[in-house]
Formats: structure tokens, C-alpha cells, sequence
């Protein structure tokens, strides 16, 4: 499939991909981008089997477009309880400043894709247009049902090796994600090296070491940004961090506030909060873990579960400051306004460029 045949073949007006992002992304705003044109996407990662069913069916009310439904394809975790207790103990002292007490253990709070078969009979059933996979791959199987339902599948890289193994299982479309990127990272290996390589780097080598359509993701904010991603030989850009700011995101007060503020000009990649690589803006939480060793984080997404119970005691405190805020690097850039309207400003300065 040719690059500029990517969108014709979904059906889309412009190169445009709003980001599915879990716990950020809602069926309003995915079905206002797709409106628009451009690509909406869901992250139902952090849901079960009835939550992810209720995201697709209420978006599926709201358009008759195409949109993009995200799951991730992590090993499960593995749990160790003695390092799991250190970790609890490294942040009392923060929930202990906020006159709460962190829980006593951590739990495993989000099963994976890969083999889940009630999932993927759901997909199957629901058949949105398009599927993601980030970190990594599903079963070969599950990747055989959701194409036999005529679901065009999309799979994150970081880097060739990566996309190769995509496109050996027959993903249809890669989404190359570059180190500037907000959000998680899609490495496949946590404890494999990472080459961390830029989006500009990684679009072009894709573009040219693999036989797939390049989606550019990392760091891009407006139409200028996606021409260029499109002359590197993209086929379209994905965007997470410049939605986050729209109302129909399902932000909170805290992370609206600080990705407006300075805080946008510096954002961290760290595995402290959910126990994977990620962007996020500095803030108290990434402050408060910045000195622990990687070896001292435990798994994928049990870390998440502490957290997430930091966030809700802060929270309770109006202290914002311990949330996972998402961000990419472009963050600065970023412009509060409804989704459908980013994607008409994003096509007109496409148009423009
Ligand atoms: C708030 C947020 C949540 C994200 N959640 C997901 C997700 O659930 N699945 C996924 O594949 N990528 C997720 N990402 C990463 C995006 O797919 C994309 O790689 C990234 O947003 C591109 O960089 P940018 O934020 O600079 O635009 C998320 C990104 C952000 C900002």
C-alpha cells in the first residue's frame, strides 16, 4: 500500500490522526476529530471488556467516520512483592504530607492485550475501522480474527527493528514514534537499549527501510509541522499532545493548568509513574522520583497503581502536582480550542504550507 494511498484506502480528508490516548481521549473528541476529516482514536487501554465497549458504541453514536481504537500489547506484569513494599515506602513521605497513607500493596491495574480473547472477540464484534497496537504485538491469532473482520491494524515503533516486526505480522500501517513524544513510549523490550532516536530520524529511516505507510508521531503541533512529517515521506501525523488542551479531553483542572503554564517548556521522560518509559510535564511527582534507579521501579503497570493513589490523595488536597501529565515535547505549542476546530486550523495551515 503506497504511502498517499493510506488515507484514501480509510477514507479520510486529511493526514490528520488524533492520538488515542488512555484517559485522555473521549468518544467526543474522537468523533469530532473524524467529523472534521482527519482520524479520531480511542485508548481503551485502562479499560475492561465493558468500559472499552461503552467508549466504541458511544462514538460509534456520535460518527459514522472511521476511528482508531488503541489497546496495548505488553508481557504481563511480573510482581515482587519486596520491591514493590520499597516503593510504597519511597513515597510515604509524600502521601504522608498530604495526611494520607499509600496502600498497603500494589496491584496489576491493567490486564494486557495480548492473548485476551473476550477483547478481541469484542473488536471483532464492534469492528471499528481501525485497531492500534502500542508496545508491541498482540498473538499472531488475534492479529489473524482482526483482519479476517476487515480491520485495517496500525502498530507503533521507536525503531526499524521494531517496525520489522510489525510489518513481518502484518500490521498495515506504522506509527513511528519519535523520543519527543508525549505520553508512553512504544518499546516493544523495556529492558532492551534504546537508540531514543528523534521523530525526524525515525521517519526517515522507516520511510526507507520499511514497506509500510509511516504515520510521524512526536513533537507535532501544527500544519507546519505535519508538512514537514509529510515530505520526510510520512503518510500522515499523529498528534496526542495537541489535543490534550481541547475541552472535549478528558484532562483535569491540574494538567489544563500546567500544560498552559511554564511547565510545558520542560517535560521528562521517566518509568516512575507507571513503571514504562513516558513523557510528562515536571511536576511534583517527577521531582519527588527523579533520583530512584530504574532497578528500584517495579513493573509495568503495578507502579502505576501507587501513582495513581498519590494523585487521588493530592488531589483531595488540591495539590494537582502528582498527576500523570502527558506531554511531548512541543508542548508550548499547544492551543486550547474545540477538537474539530484544531483540525480545521491544522488543514488550513497545511493548505497554507
Ligand atoms: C495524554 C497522552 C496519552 C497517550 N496515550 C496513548 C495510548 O493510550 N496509546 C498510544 O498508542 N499512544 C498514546 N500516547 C502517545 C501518542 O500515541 C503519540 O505517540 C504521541 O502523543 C505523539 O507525540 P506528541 O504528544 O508530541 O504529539 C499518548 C500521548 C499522550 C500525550
Amino acid at each position: 500500500m503506497a504511502a498517499n494511498m493510506l488515507l484514501e484506502r480509510i477514507g479520510l480528508e486529511w493526514p490528520i490522526f488524533q492520538a488515542p490516548m488512555a484517559g485522555t481521549s473521549t468518544p467526543a473528541m474522537a468523533a469530532a476529530v473524524s467529523n472534521a476529516g482527519g482520524l479520531g482514536g480511542l485508548g481503551i487501554a485502562a479499560e475492561n471488556v465493558e468500559g472499552a465497549q461503552r467508549m466504541i458504541r458511544a462514538t460509534q453514536a456520535l460518527t459514522n467516520r472511521p476511528f482508531n481504537v488503541n489497546v496495548f500489547c505488553h508481557r504481563p506484569a511480573i510482581a515482587d512483592a519486596a520491591l514493590e513494599t520499597r516503593w510504597i515506602e519511597r513515597l510515604r513521605p509524600e502521601f504522608t504530607a498530604l495526611g494520607a497513607e499509600p496502600p498497603a500493596a500494589l496491584r496489576e491495574i491493567y490486564q494486557t492485550f495480548r492473548g485476551n480473547a473476550a477483547m478481541t472477540a469484542l473488536l471483532v464484534e464492534l469492528r471499528p475501522a481501525i485497531i492500534s497496537f502500542h508496545f508491541g504485538l498482540p498473538d499472531q491469532d488475534q492479529v489473524g480474527a482482526l483482519k479476517q473482520a476487515g480491520i485495517l491494524l496500525f502498530g507503533s515503533a521507536t525503531s526499524v527493528a521494531e517496525a520489522s516486526k510489525l510489518a513481518d505480522a502484518g500490521i498495515d500501517a506504522i506509527v513511528a514514534q519519535g523520543y519527543e513524544a508525549g505520553g508512553h513510549r512504544g518499546v516493544f523490550d523495556t529492558a532492551a537499549p534504546d537508540d531514543r532516536l528523534g521523530t525526524v530520524a525515525l521517519i526517515r529511516l522507516l520511510a526507507r527501510r520499511c514497506d509500510r505507510p509511516v504515520i510521524a508521531a512526536g513533537g507535532i503541533m501544527d500544519g507546519a509541522d505535519i508538512v514537514a512529517a509529510l515530505k520526510l515521506g510520512a503518510a500522515a501525523a499523529q498528534m496526542g499532545t495537541a489535543f490534550v488542551a481541547c475541552p472535549e479531553s478528558s484532562a483535569d483542572a491540574g494538567y489544563r493548568a500546567a500544560l498552559a503554564s511554564d511547565a510545558a517548556n520542560h517535560t521528562v521522560m521517566t518509568r516512575a509513574i507507571s513503571g514504562r518509559p513516558a513523557r510528562c510535564l515536571s511536576n511534583r511527582f517527577t521531582q519527588a522520583t527523579e533520583r530512584a534507579p530504574d532497578a528500584e521501579i517495579p513493573d509495568y503497570p503495578i507502579t502505576y497503581d501507587l501513582g495513581k493513589a498519590l494523585h487521588a490523595a493530592g488531589k483531595a488536597k488540591s495539590e494537582f502536582g502528582f498527576g500523570a501529565q502527558w506531554a511531548g515535547q512541543g508542548a508550548p505549542l499547544s492551543r486550547p480550542m474545540p477538537a474539530a476546530e484544531l483540525v480545521r486550523t491544522l488543514a488550513a495551515e497545511l493548505q497554507a504550507a
